[in-house]
Parts: structure tokens; sequence; C-alpha cells
């Protein structure tokens, strides 16, 4: 039972843990709108690569076979595109994200591309996932869970929705153990995507709380056990880009 007195984080702050996901939901519907072209501005392009590699690593069937991915925090569908552009006939996505500003982008865009009958927009909370037990062949979450106040929770949730012989894979901002780069790249998180956030979106403060979002959230080797007390086997993570990044995988079996 949560007591209304636990505390969380929101960036480097310590806040309520009731009051988190209405902070978090206010970041994303500031950001909305340009969402998708400050990730490729902040990234260097670099997330379509990590998003392509999730993709690959859950391999859906070139064929007709028929393949359900449910897509956590999948906000304005870009795993979900990717998914269906990887697989054949039989694949269906599924994105589910708390915020309606995120997910009327995703229709908009799924609209342009042709894809409303391959993926659906279903407002939830990875906390309570609004679909039934063991429904889907893979869940993914990419750069989501490490805004969900309860992680615990999220993961118990994605483990329930999978078929048994499911797959888990989460992509998150990791930790950089690059010497050098470790400097770098806390120079230009700290300071020029902030300042990236300002010229854009006209607010530095959505882009501040992303990265020490990034600081705050547990190292590879402790997500991976949050991982496994959740239920999942075959638990392994993989580090990219110097560890700015880490794919977690789990199996339902
Ligand atoms: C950084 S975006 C990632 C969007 C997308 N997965 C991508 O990689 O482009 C984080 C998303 O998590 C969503 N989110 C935050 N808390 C959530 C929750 N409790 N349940 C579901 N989605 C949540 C936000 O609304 C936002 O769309």
């Amino acid at each position: 039972m949560d007591r209304t007195d636990q505390t969380t984080h929101f960036g480097f702050r310590d806040v309520p843990l009731e009051n988190k996901q209405q902070l978090v939901d206010s970041v994303f519907h500031s950001v909305a709108s340009r969402y998708d072209l400050m990730n490729d501005l902040m990234s260097g392009g670099l997330h379509r690569v990590w998003k392509d590699i999730m993709v690959n690593a859950l391999d859906p069937p070139k064929g007709d076979r028929p393949f359900a991915l449910i897509d956590v925090a999948g906000g304005t569908g870009d795993v979900a595109f990717r998914i269906v552009a990887a697989g054949g006939a039989g694949t269906r996505a599924t994105v589910v994200d708390v915020n309606p500003d995120m997910l009327a982008v995703g229709r908009e865009r799924a609209a342009e591309r042709g894809l409303d009958a391959a993926v659906a927009f279903v407002e939830g909370n990875a906390e309570t996932l609004p679909v039934p037990d063991r429904r889907y062949d893979a869940c993914s979450i990419a750069f989501g869970i490490r805004n969900v106040p309860r992680v615990e929770r999220a993961l118990a949730e994605a483990f329930r929705v999978l078929k048994m012989g499911g797959r888990f894979a989460c992509l998150e901002f990791s930790s950089v153990d690059v010497p050098g780069l470790d400097t770098l790249y806390e120079l230009y998180s700290f300071n020029l995507i902030p300042a990236l956030g300002r010229a854009v979106v006209g607010d530095a403060e959505p882009y501040r709380y992303l990265v020490e979002s990034i600081r705050r959230f547990p190292k590879p080797d402790a997500f991976a056990a949050m991982l496994r007390a959740a239920g999942f086997r075959r638990v392994s993570y993989r580090r990219m880009s110097g560890g700015i990044v880490a794919l977690h995988s789990g199996w339902r079996l």
C-alpha cells in the first residue's frame, strides 16, 4: 500500500509521490507539438538508431503471422511506426500513453502515414494498463519508464500483459562510462539541452527536468534487478553510444 507521505524524484527535486505524475504531464503537455523535432535536435538523430536497434531486437515476423506489440509511454508513436514498418502484414501496435497531447500528435502522424489501422492510440497509465492479461507478443517502452512514478508497478503491468514467451524491451538513458565523453556529455546535457529547449519550445524547464531525471534513474544493473523482481527471465542489457542509452530486455517464460 502506498502511503501518501511517500516522496519520489522529479528531476533533482524530491516531491510527494502522488504529485509526480501531474508534474510529468505538464512537461509533456508543453513539449508535445515540438517533441519529435526536439528529439532529432537533441540526439543529432541518434534516437532513430537506438529505436531501430530495439525494433530489430523485438524482431516482428515478416509474413502474415499475427504479432501484437504494446508500446507503453509510446507518446507520438515513433516505436509503433517502426515496428509496423519492420514487420509483415500481421503486425499491429497499440500505443498507450497517459498524455492526450502526445497521443493527438501520434494520431495525426499515423493518419499521414496511412497507419490508422495498424497502430491504435490509447490513453492510459503504465501503472494500470487498460488491457487484458497475456494479450501481447511484445511490450516496449522507450524513454518512458523514468517518468513513471511507481516503476515497479509499470514493470508488473508489462509482465501481466505479455503472453507466455513474450518479450519486454526497454530503452532508457543510462550513464556514460567513457572517460572524456562523460565530461562532454555533462556539459552538453546541463547547458546546451536546456538552451535548445528555450530556443525551440520557448521554455528550458522541461528539458532541465529531462536531464535531471536521466541522472536520477537507476544504473543498468539495478534496473535489471528490478526486471527480475517483476518476474522477467533471461534479463540482459546492452549499453549503446558509450552508455548514453541502455537497451534492457527480459522474457515472460
Ligand atoms: C520521453 S517521452 C517518450 C515517447 C516515446 N516513447 C518516444 O520514445 O519517442 C515519455 C512519454 O512517457 C509518457 N508518460 C509519462 N508518464 C506516464 C505514465 N505513467 N504512463 C504512461 N505514459 C507515461 C509521457 O506522456 C510521454 O509521452
